[in-house]
C-alpha cells in the first residue's frame, strides 16, 4: 500500500523526517515557479511555450503534494485561483489614495481646451502626453506586499470599495507573486481595469442562454456581474481579464515618468495594454484619437475612449486634482455609434437545444463601418419590456457584441400600422410545440427531430472545443441536414467519399479532407465526447469536471442523480439534466451508434482496469485521522473505486470516523459493510 501512495506522490505525512519535508517543499516551492512562469507567458505576454496538457500536468502534481501537506499551502500558491468558500457578503474597505474618475471630452476642441488648461497650470511648459485606450470594464486596486498580492478592491465610490481579493485571485493575469528587489516597490498598489473579451462574453452568454436564465447586455457588465460574485468558484469559471494602467502607490518614488512606471509594471509580471503610445505633443494626440476611432472595431474587447495622460510625474504632481477627476488626464470618449432603421420582420431562429431566440430583420443600414440587416432581440419579454413592434422605426447600437442590438422605438414615428410580436405556439422549422418553462425567459421547441436543432447540434459536436473536426462547416452541415444525409450527430461517421464529393462546393480533395478529420475526431477523448453531446448546461468546465469523475460513458450513463450531486459543482439542475439526457431512448440510440462506429467512449486512464477497489461503492462519513476526505477520495478512485454521498443497497463500504453522521445508522440499517479507518487502509493493503 505504501508503494501505492508513493507512486500517487501521497506518502503519509506522519513517517516524514525534516530533510524529506525541505525536499518536498523544495520541490512544491519549484513546481509554483514554474507554474507562475508559464502563467505569465500564456497569459500576460500571450506567448506560450508549454501546451495545455503540460500546464495542466504540472499543476495536477502540484495540487496532488498540496493535498498530502495541506500546511504547504501559501496563498500565493497558483493552486489557490480555483475559487474556494462563497462569502457571506463583501468587506467595505477605504483606498489607500481615492479613486478618481476622468473628465470626459467628445470633440478636438474640448482636447484643446484641456492642452491649453495644462500649459497654464505649468507656466507655459510643453507637456509630452501618453496616450492609453480606455477599456471599458471596472476599476479595481491591487496591494502588492513583499511582492505578494495581498488585498484587491473595487473602486466602488472612489472613497471606499469591496474586497473582492478572493475574485481577483481567479484572474490568471493578475500576478499573485511579484519579483521586488529593494524597499521601494516592497508596498504597492495598482490599478487596473478587469474586461471580458467579446469571445469570453459570447460563451458565457450562451451558457446562460442553454440554462434559460437573462442574458447580459454586454461584456462591462458581464464582468461586472462575474467580479461581485460570492462564490468565487463561479468567478473563476468566468475568463476575466485584466490590463494594468498605473502605479497608484509606492513607497519611495522611483519614476520620473508615467511611461517608465508602465515599463516596470511590465517587468514585474503585470499585463498592460500594448497599445499605449508616446506623443511628444497635442497635435500626435488628436493623430491617436482619429487612429483608434475605427480601429478599435477591430479589437476582441470594448474600447469606450482614450486616455490621455501627463507623461512627468513631477508635472501631474504640479497640476494636481479636483475633488473628482485628476487635471494631467483626460478621457476622450468615441459616442457610442446608433443608426436608426425600420424593423422591416421579426423572425425566430432556433438553437441547439431548441431555444427560439427573436431577431429583427432590419432595413439594411451602415452602422460603425459596416452594413447592419439584423439585430437580436434576446427574448420575448425583452421586446414586450421595451414595447418593439414590426413596422417600427428603431433605434440600433453597436457594443461589443457581433450583431448589434435594439435600443428603442421611435414611438413618434409610429403610424398605426405596426404589429405586434407573439412567439410562434409551433417551432418555425419543425412544427413541433413551443415550450417555456415558467420561470424562464426563454421558449423552446419540443422537436426531437427538429432540423435547426441538429444543425446547431452538428455545429457544436464538431466545434473546435469538441470532437474538433475542421473543415465541418455552416454550408456542409446545412447541406447534409436538408438533403436527408445526416439525421443525428453518429450519422457522420458513416459519410463516404462519394456522398461527400456529390455535395455543391465541395471538390474531392475537400471531401477526403473532411473524412480524415472525421475520422481523426473519433479519438478526441471522453471528456470532449461528453462536452460535444451538447447535455443541456453541460459546458466545458462541467464537462471537465464530470470525465475526472467517471471514466468512461457506459459509467456515466448509469450515475444517479444523487451520485452526480455529490460531486462539488454539480447542482440539482446540471445533475437532472444529465440524467434526463441519458435516459431518453433516442440519446442512448445515438451512443450506440457512436460507440459501433468506433469512437472511443472511456477515457485513456480507464484502460488501466483491474484496480485493487475496482467497481466497489464508497460512502465517508465523520473525520479521519489520517487523511482529509479530498484525499481519500483520491485514493478511492485511483484504486479503480467510486464515492458516493448517499448510502443506498447499492453501496458496499461505509467508511467511519470520528463524529460520524447519520449515514452510519443508515448503513447499519441497510447492513452495509462498515469499516473504521485501519480497516480502509487494511482494504488497501
Ligand atoms: S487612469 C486618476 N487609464 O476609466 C486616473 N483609467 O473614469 C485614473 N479606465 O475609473 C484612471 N482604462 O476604471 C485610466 N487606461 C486607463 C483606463 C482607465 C479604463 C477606467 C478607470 C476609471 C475610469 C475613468
Amino acid at each position: 500500500m505504501i508503494a501505492n501512495l508513493l507512486q500517487f506522490g501521497m506518502e503519509r505525512p506522519a513517517k516524514l523526517k525534516d530533510q524529506d519535508i525541505e525536499a518536498i517543499k523544495k520541490k512544491i516551492e519549484d513546481l509554483r515557479n514554474n507554474i507562475l512562469y508559464h502563467d505569465r507567458k500564456y497569459y500576460v505576454e500571450d506567448n506560450p511555450e508549454i501546451s495545455d496538457y503540460e500546464y495542466d500536468r504540472l499543476l495536477r502534481e502540484l495540487k496532488e503534494l498540496e493535498d498530502v501537506y495541506p500546511q504547504l499551502v501559501t496563498p500565493d500558491s497558483p493552486t489557490q485561483r480555483v475559487g474556494g468558500e462563497p462569502a457571506e457578503k463583501f468587506q467595505t474597505v477605504e483606498h489607500m489614495l481615492p479613486m478618481l474618475s476622468l473628465d470626459n471630452t467628445y470633440s478636438n476642441d474640448e482636447l484643446i481646451e484641456f492642452d491649453t488648461r495644462v500649459k497654464k497650470g505649468l507656466e507655459g511648459e510643453e507637456p509630452e502626453y501618453i496616450v492609453e485606450l480606455k477599456i471599458d470594464g471596472l476599476g479595481v486596486a491591487l496591494i502588492y506586499e513583499n511582492g505578494l498580492f495581498i488585498r484587491g478592491a473595487t473602486r466602488g465610490d472612489g472613497t471606499k470599495g469591496e474586497e473582492i481579493t478572493q475574485n481577483l485571485k481567479t484572474i490568471r493575469s493578475i500576478p499573485l507573486k511579484i519579483k521586488v528587489n529593494g524597499p521601494a516597490l516592497s508596498y504597492i498598489e495598482v490599478r487596473g481595469e478587469v474586461f471580458l473579451t467579446h469571445q469570453g462574453f459570447d460563451r458565457i452568454n450562451a451558457e446562460r442562454e442553454d440554462r434559460g436564465e437573462p442574458l447580459f447586455a454586454n461584456p462591462r457588465n458581464a464582468a461586472a456581474g462575474s467580479l461581485r460574485l460570492l462564490d468565487p468558484s463561479i468567478t473563476a469559471s468566468r475568463p476575466l481579464d485584466i490590463f494594468i494602467y498605473n502605479i497608484s502607490y509606492v513607497r519611495d518614488s522611483v519614476f520620473k515618468t508615467h511611461f517608465e512606471s508602465l515599463q516596470t509594471l511590465k517587468r514585474l509580471g503585470f499585463k498592460t495594454n500594448p497599445n499605449t503610445v508616446f506623443c511628444r505633443d497635442l497635435k500626435e494626440v488628436m493623430h491617436y484619437v482619429e487612429v483608434w476611432r475605427e480601429k478599435r472595431e477591430e479589437l476582441d474587447y470594448d474600447v469606450d475612449g482614450l486616455v490621455i495622460k501627463v507623461n512627468s510625474l513631477e508635472q501631474q504632481k504640479r497640476l494636481g486634482s479636483t475633488t473628482k477627476h485628476p487635471r494631467w488626464a483626460i478621457a476622450y470618449k468615441y459616442q457610442a455609434e446608433q443608426a436608426f432603421t425600420r424593423i422591416e420582420e421579426i423572425i425566430v431562429q432556433v438553437g441547439r437545444t431548441g431555444s427560439l431566440t427573436p431577431v429583427a430583420i432590419l432595413e439594411p443600414v451602415r452602422l460603425a463601418g459596416s452594413i447592419i440587416k439584423r439585430a437580436t432581440l434576446h427574448n420575448e419579454d425583452e421586446i414586450i419590456r421595451k414595447d418593439i413592434r414590426i413596422g417600427d422605426t428603431a433605434v440600433i447600437e453597436k457594443g461589443g457584441e457581433v450583431i448589434p442590438k435594439v435600443l428603442r422605438v421611435v414611438n413618434e414615428k409610429r403610424k398605426g400600422n405596426e404589429v405586434r410580436f407573439k412567439m410562434p405556439e409551433r417551432c418555425p422549422v419543425c412544427g413541433a410545440a413551443v415550450f417555456r418553462p415558467e420561470g424562464e425567459v426563454v421558449a423552446r421547441c419540443t422537436g426531437s427531430a427538429c432540423p435547426a436543432q441538429l444543425k446547431e447540434r452538428l455545429h457544436h459536436f464538431a466545434a473546435r472545443t469538441a470532437m474538433d473536426i475542421d473543415h465541418l462547416g455552416p454550408a456542409i452541415i446545412d447541406q447534409l441536414v436538408e438533403k436527408n444525409i445526416v439525421k443525428d450527430v453518429a450519422d457522420i461517421y458513416s459519410l463516404d467519399l462519394a456522398t461527400l464529393s456529390g455535395l455543391e462546393r465541395m471538390a474531392e480533395k475537400s471531401a477526403q479532407n473532411l473524412l480524415n478529420a472525421i475520422d481523426r475526431s473519433k479519438d478526441a477523448g471522453f471528456l470532449r465526447l461528453v462536452y460535444a453531446l451538447g447535455i443541456r448546461y453541460v459546458g466545458e468546465r462541467i464537462a471537465q469536471i464530470i470525465s475526472q469523475e467517471y471514466s468512461s460513458m457506459d459509467d456515466l450513463i448509469k450515475a444517479r442523480r444523487e451520485d452526480l450531486e455529490s460531486i462539488p459543482e454539480i447542482g440539482p439542475r446540471v445533475a437532472e439534466s444529465i440524467v434526463v439526457f441519458f435516459l431518453q431512448e433516442e440519446n442512448r440510440r445515438v451512443l450506440k451508434k457512436l460507440k459501433d462506429a468506433g469512437v472511443q467512449m472511456h477515457s485513456k486512464r480507464e484502460e488501466k482496469k483491474g484496480g485493487l477497489l475496482e467497481e466497489k461503492q464508497f460512502v465517508l462519513t465523520g473525520t479521519l485521522e489520517r487523511f482529509t476526505r479530498d484525499q481519500a477520495k483520491e485514493i478511492i478512485k485511483r484504486l479503480g473505486g467510486r464515492v458516493t454521498s448517499f448510502v443506498t443497497k447499492k453501496t458496499d463500504y461505509v467508511v467511519v470516523g470520528r463524529d460520524p453522521g447519520s449515514k452510519y445508522d443508515r448503513a447499519k440499517e441497510l447492513g452495509i459493510t462498515i469499516i473504521d479507518e485501519e480497516g480502509f487502509i487494511k482494504l488497501m493493503e
